[in-house]
């Protein structure tokens, strides 16, 4: 297996800015790494506002890092020129959360889905109209032609994220960065589209970075998980192992509050771990899940941060209940 992205020390901040002058920042990724094999699905799991958006942009080349190097097909996506930048990004797709305001009303969906290919100058019309009306067909919008010249809103929101994701693949791309492609679709359709996604990434051997706050939706396509806290992560691991025994104390509360079948069994998140996940302009020292966590050791958790520790093939910690197992 080779290496298609990999991520080294990633940091993203953001001033804060009160009357033009700059208050403070805002340290939405603090320090990441990660390499992603050719053909695998990672899951970035983790709270609202734990900086997971921002990495996903930071890999689409959409924000620059305050630190720290991202290498596609091992070229640095931050160091190279314009037209190098330009082709590393032909190579790479999208999904977003909301797929009404990511398509544009005005367009046919024919035109939404023919827009990368026009963009990066793919193709004739007549070699396009082919292409838009398989990938169509690929994302089981079938058949093609009822869809092709329908606008957004003249569809269900399903099929709306469906033609989002056939733009995403159209120009072939090699990695994928879906961001909540299903949070704002209605749970019965959540799981429709999720494997037609992993069907998709089966198919055409893509390497995805799948964003969710629902750790539970993970176990659908991806082979590992990050979860992610306060802009850093606390455990990254093979899914299943991570789902079935967790080795951070944040990932087991993810856990628990996966909502269990029989709603008198029901807990919150909140009720699992309970407190406000933290500021990311002032972080708690040492563990930056310390307050919250049950297992904290005073002294200890807040007074250093925990390194990721190796727990097992392939699978990383970074809480010191870990120390003397690594
Ligand atoms: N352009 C920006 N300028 C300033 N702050 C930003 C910007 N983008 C994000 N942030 C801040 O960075 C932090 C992380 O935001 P991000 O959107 O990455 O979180 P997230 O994990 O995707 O959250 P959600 O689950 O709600 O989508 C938040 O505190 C957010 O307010
Ligand atoms: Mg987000």
């Amino acid at each position: 297996m080779s290496v298609l992205v990999e991520v080294q020390g990633l940091k993203v901040y953001f001033p804060v800015r009160r009357f033009l002058k700059t208050v403070g920042v805002v340290k939405a990724v603090d320090g990441v790494s990660v390499a992603l094999e050719k053909g695998e699905t990672l899951a970035l799991v983790g709270e609202s506002g734990c900086g997971k958006t921002t990495f996903g942009k930071a890999l689409l080349g959409a924000v620059k890092p305050f630190a720290g190097k991202i290498y596609f097909d091992g070229q640095e996506i931050n160091s190279v020129d314009d037209r190098q930048l330009e082709a590393i990004k032909r190579r790479i797709g999208a999904v977003f959360q909301d797929p009404y305001s990511s398509l544009n009303p005005m367009f046919t969906i024919y035109r939404i889905v023919e827009e990368p290919l026009v963009v990066h100058g793919i193709g004739s019309p007549k070699d396009r109209k082919e292409t838009v009306f398989k990938a169509l067909e690929d994302v089981k919008l079938v058949p093609a032609e009822d869809f092709a010249y329908k606008y957004p809103h003249m569809i269900s929101g399903g099929q709306r994220q469906r033609v989002a994701i056939a733009r995403a693949i159209i120009s072939r791309p090699e990695f994928i960065v879906a961001d909540e492609p299903v949070t704002m679709l209605d749970a019965s359709i959540r799981v429709e589209i999720l494997l037609l996604l992993r069907e998709i990434q089966r198919k055409l051997g893509l390497t995805m970075v799948y964003i969710t706050h629902d750790i539970a939706t993970a176990k659908y396509f991806s082979d590992r998980i990050a979860v992610m806290y306060a802009g850093k992560f606390v455990e990254l691991g093979p899914t299943k192992d991570v789902l079935k025994n967790p080795s951070h104390p944040y990932t087991q509360a993810l856990i628990d509050a996966i909502p269990d079948p029989d709603p008198r069994n029901r807990l919150s998140f909140r009720k699992v771990v309970g407190g406000e996940p933290p500021s990311l302009i002032n972080p708690p020292s040492g563990c930056r899940f310390h307050p919250r966590c049950p297992f904290f050791m005073q002294g200890k958790c807040d007074a250093s941060e925990p390194p990721l520790y190796s727990v097992g093939p392939d699978r990383f910690t970074a809480c010191f209940l870990a120390e003397h197992q690594s």
